[in-house]
């Protein structure tokens, strides 16, 4: 197990449901769900079980931290890189932010394509960052101001994952020989009050504990009280069928 790995293993062991919580306002789960009409679903790195309550009765979750399944029904705890499934198993397995976190994304192409039948799909959201245009997108947008404020406490970022499991080029490379009849960008609005825009914020893999709260009253000073703060944050839908 890398030092990123056991770092996420870590972080979702003593936050548990911090993505869910992070994530819910933005309707992403629903989105993905909608993707899924039936048949035998795996849905990987699953954490609290978010997505997998949205999913076809009898669906499986998998993630590596046992935390964060928690007492979630028809949960296995396990890695992506090394599933704990027989060849076949699956129809479709669905992933909501994490294949761009993985270690060794090849080895989970290679298992995602094990376990999943001929025709079968993976289907997947992917973090994108904050928007780069539009209204309000760069000063105005609290996830920009957000980065400002955290980049001189950043030391050396954390670079999670395979840079390609971010982009339909890299998508496209690591899923040679499968189809890809899906990579859309999808933008989610966080915007509310300040505690709701924090929640998702304050969820940040790079926020260390000893600078949150400095950043947190510096950026709620940013801006006016009771207006709603603008938070607008880029996703990738992304579906690959197994051929
Ligand atoms: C950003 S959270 C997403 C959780 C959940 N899918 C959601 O959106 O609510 C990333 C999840 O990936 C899990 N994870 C990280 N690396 C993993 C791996 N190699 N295999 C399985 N799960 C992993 C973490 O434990 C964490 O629960």
């Amino acid at each position: 197990m890398s030092e990123h790995e056991r770092f996420l293993r870590t972080f979702h062991a003593s936050h548990p449901g911090i993505t869910a919580r992070a994530l819910e306002r933005g309707g992403s789960y629903a989105r993905l769900a909608a993707r899924v009409p039936g048949g035998r679903v795996l849905d990987l790195a699953c954490g609290d079980g978010a997505l997998l309550a949205r999913l076809p009765a009898g669906s499986i979750g998998l993630d590596l931290s046992r935390e964060e399944l928690g007492v979630t029904p028809r949960t296995v705890q396990g890695r992506a890189q090394a599933l704990p499934f027989s060849d076949g198993a699956f129809d479709v397995v669905t992933c909501h932010l994490g294949f761009m976190l993985f270690d060794d994304a090849p080895r989970v192409v290679a298992e995602l394509r094990r376990v999943l039948v001929p025709g079968g799909r993976f289907v997947a959201l992917l973090g994108g960052g904050p928007v780069a245009s539009g209204p309000g997108a760069q000063g105005e947008d609290a996830f920009h101001r957000f980065l400002d404020a955290l980049a001189p406490h950043l030391a050396s970022p954390r670079r999670f994952g395979d840079p390609r499991a971010k982009s339909e080029a890299g998508w496209r490379e690591l899923f040679a020989g499968w189809s890809t009849p899906v990579f859309e960008r999808c933008e989610l609005d966080l915007g509310g009050t300040f505690d709701e825009v924090w929640t998702f914020l304050g969820a940040s893999y790079e926020l260390k504990p000893e600078v949150g709260a400095a950043i947190r009253a510096e950026l709620e000073r940013s801006f006016p009280p009771g207006v709603r703060v603008p938070c607008r944050v880029v996703t990738w839908l992304a579906e690959v069928v197994r051929r």
